[in-house]
């Protein structure tokens, strides 16, 4: 129960890391607010959470519309009260390179997978100073390290979070963490449609040779909000399997 008393709010919880981060965090004796575009998802995680005996409740959530994220924060807080975790986690891409990739899709990517990021943790970091502390939790990518053929405004996007994450660290510590989990390869629906030859080649590149389950990222994250890792921030954790061998 590493996070006990402890208010977590997680946007695209609905599904994937998301979904696996919140039913961790609630695991670890968080209260959570679950917050998605995709209602009917994020009302069956809260189910599943209250089913096992935690708390949580759901929050229908578009991060692209800062004024949906300020209702975010306000429902919190009515709800639970201090807000001591807030994970940015939602995204939103089209895989394409610069010059196949539209402007309209740059803006749709960016709205949702950076400056929602942004947002959020500037009155989430607002909330947090004026008060008790707590902790940003930002998901990036291993594609905020390094370049990968086809994912130009994704990697602008997951770039500018671990910028952004190194920014908070360094403005608000030791009050405020922040902290970028960079995923590698996660087996999410996110990853539907892709033909499965690709998959294999994929996990055949990974020197611990698979994808991870979401579950492996939540345990990171739950230890990640937690108190124990109170002299971790302005940096990333990858968790890749390997794959970028730094
Ligand atoms: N799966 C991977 O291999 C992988 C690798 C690196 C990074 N990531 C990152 O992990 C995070 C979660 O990805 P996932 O794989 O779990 O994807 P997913 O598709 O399973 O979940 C994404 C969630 O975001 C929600 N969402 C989309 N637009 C939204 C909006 N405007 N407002 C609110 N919610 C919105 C979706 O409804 C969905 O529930 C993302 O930031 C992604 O970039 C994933």
């Amino acid at each position: 129960m590493r996070l006990k008393g402890k208010i977590c709010v997680i946007t695209g919880s609905a599904s994937g890391i998301g979904r696996a981060c919140a039913i961790r965090y609630a695991a670890e004796g968080a209260r959570v607010v679950v917050a998605d575009i995709n209602t009917a998802g994020g009302e069956a995680v809260v189910a599943q959470i209250v089913e096992s005996g935690g708390e949580a409740i759901f929050q229908p959530t578009d991060v692209s519309e800062p004024a949906q994220l300020d209702a975010l924060l306000k429902r919190a807080l009515d709800t639970y009260g201090d807000v001591t975790v807030w994970h940015n986690n939602a995204f939103k891409s089209v895989f394409k390179n610069i010059i196949d990739q539209t402007l309209e899709e740059f803006d749709d990517t960016v709205r949702v997978s950076l400056r929602a990021y942004w947002y959020g943790s500037k009155i989430a970091v607002t909330h947090m100073m004026a008060h008790n502390g707590g902790v940003i939790l930002n998901t990036a990518s291993v594609q905020s390290y390094f370049g990968e053929p086809g994912f130009s405004a994704y990697q602008v996007a997951k770039g500018g979070i671990l910028s952004l994450t190194r920014s908070i660290g360094v403005d608000h510590a030791p009050k405020v963490r922040a902290v970028a989990i960079a995923p590698g390869f996660i087996i999410t629906p996110a990853h539907d449609g892709i033909p499965p030859e690709t998959i294999e080649r994929v996990k055949a590149s990974i020197p611990a040779k698979r994808g991870a389950q979401p579950e492996e990222v939540a345990a990171l994250a739950a230890f990640l909000a937690s108190d124990e890792a109170d002299y971790i921030t302005a940096t990333g954790i990858i968790i890749d399997g390997g794959y970028l061998g730094i």
